[in-house]
């Protein structure tokens, strides 16, 4: 077994406090297409499985005693390959322990309490409190990455990169999102991509205001905005990068709002260290870019006010960011031992935990003109000395400006592991 995955396990193993409980984590199973295609949806093996399993496995378990010892008590069960697989896919047997010898393995091991993890085993009954307890200490365990797992990052970003330039060169009027996301992801397969690593976004002119918008036929006009949200993945590691370009001559209310996002996004990442609050990073954040829409004459009042009374989520309704590596969202959650912050301002930030040496988080603050949003009664008579309405209507169409980095939080300064691609046009 490889090196990285000896100790991980030793760390997690410590990490998990069992005492005498029983750990199953489970891969889970391919999901059939419902009309009887032969296909199923696209597999990948559970995160939490392929974080102590090393590798991909449909049906596949991970089985821990922690009496076996926190480095030898590991079982790696894995189901025997089929002669079907065989043929269709050209599947070959996965290392490891036969699936048959759980049963035996589990009832010399009866009485014990289970937690399982990673997709549900039917077959076994689990103790679900401890199962909830279990996986929270292993989701907070696995927020700081191993090297190899930085590794991997950092190949997925170089593949990122790589599609993030040759789009660039297509971008022009009239290419359509498609044809961009075709370029952006060709290149990430030419890279080294296994996949593009959750559903590329390419928002152009209002669509760009779409958070996660899914690429059109639309062709792209002169002076739009085109918001680019992607990512490649390497061996089930992935970056999630944003950037924002204009094509053709922006005017200036486009160049204002982008550096707005550009500046408030460089201070949150310098603010990304061990210790820090990613709540108050957020925060902050928001009073910057509600600084800057104030003074660009969409938003009225004392920036920090304007934050207090939640206004800056009619032009920033998300999140900071989050986790990002073994998926999108990767370990993002909660601090072991807190509650959901009720603020209902906060209810779309997908952490709250000080940071730490060893997380890679994304750094996304934008800003949008979302009709939906800013449309709705309700928002209006709530905010209504808030904004500049005449102003902020003749912007509807305009789209959305969104600035992503994934950030590796250091003992120093914060790295940038996408700051080869660049932001500014
Ligand atoms: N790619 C979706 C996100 O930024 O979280
Ligand atoms: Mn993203
Ligand atoms: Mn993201």
């Amino acid at each position: 077994m490889s090196e990285f995955l000896t100790e991980r396990r030793a760390r997690i193993a410590a990490a998990l406090h069992l005492d005498d409980a029983i750990l199953l984590v489970g891969a889970g199973d391919p999901v059939p297409l419902p009309e009887g295609s032969d296909q199923t949806y696209p597999f990948r093996s559970h995160a939490e499985y392929f974080y102590l399993a090393g590798h991909e496995c449909a049906g596949g378990l991970v089985a821990f005693d922690p009496r076996d010892g926190a480095g030898t008590g590991w079982v790696s069960f894995v189901p025997e390959v089929t002669e079907g697989e065989r043929v269709w896919e050209g599947r070959t047997q996965t290392p490891g322990t036969p699936l048959a010898t759980l049963a035996p393995w589990l009832a010399s091991r009866a009485n014990r309490p289970i937690a399982i993890l990673g997709a549900p085993w039917r077959e076994v009954n689990a103790d679900a409190a401890l199962t909830a307890t279990v996986r929270a200490a292993l989701t907070h365990a696995r927020r700081p990455k191993d090297g190899h797992e930085v590794t991997l990052v950092r190949r997925a970003t170089v593949a990122t990169a790589a599609g993030f330039a040759t789009l660039r060169e297509h971008l022009r009027p009239g290419v359509t999102e498609r044809m961009l996301q075709i370029e952006l992801e060709a290149e990430f397969f030419r890279h080294g991509g296994t996949r593009p690593g959750y559903g590329t976004i390419v928002g152009s002119g209002p669509n760009a205001a779409v958070l996660h918008f899914e690429p059109s036929g639309r062709a792209v006009r002169a002076g739009e905005f085109v918001l680019v949200d992607a990512g490649a993945e390497i061996d089930r590691y992935m970056a999630d990068v944003t950037r924002t370009y204009a094509v053709g001559a922006p005017d200036a209310f486009q160049r204002d709002l982008f550096q707005v996002v550009l500046a408030a996004e460089e201070r949150a990442i310098a603010k990304c260290v061990p210790g820090a609050e990613w709540k108050e990073i957020h925060l902050a954040c928001a009073v910057d870019l509600v600084a800057g829409l104030v003074a660009m004459g969409v938003m009225r009042g004392s920036a920090e006010s304007l934050v207090e009374q939640e206004a800056h989520t009619l032009f920033f309704p998300h999140g900071l960011g989050h986790m990002v590596g073994l998926g999108v969202r990767d370990g993002s959650g909660l601090q072991p031992g807190r509650a959901k912050d009720a603020r209902p301002s906060l209810r779309t930030l997908r952490m709250d935990l000080p940071l730490a040496v060893g997380y890679v988080v994304t750094v996304e603050p934008g800003l949008y003109f979302i009709p939906a949003l800013l449309n709705d009664p309700a928002r209006r008579a709530r905010f209504h000395d808030c904004v500049n309405w005449p102003l902020a209507e003749r912007y509807f169409a305009l789209g959305g400006v969104r600035i992503e980095d994934n950030v590796l939080v250091t003992t120093g300064a914060p790295e940038i592991l996408t700051a080869a691609i660049p932001k500014t046009w």
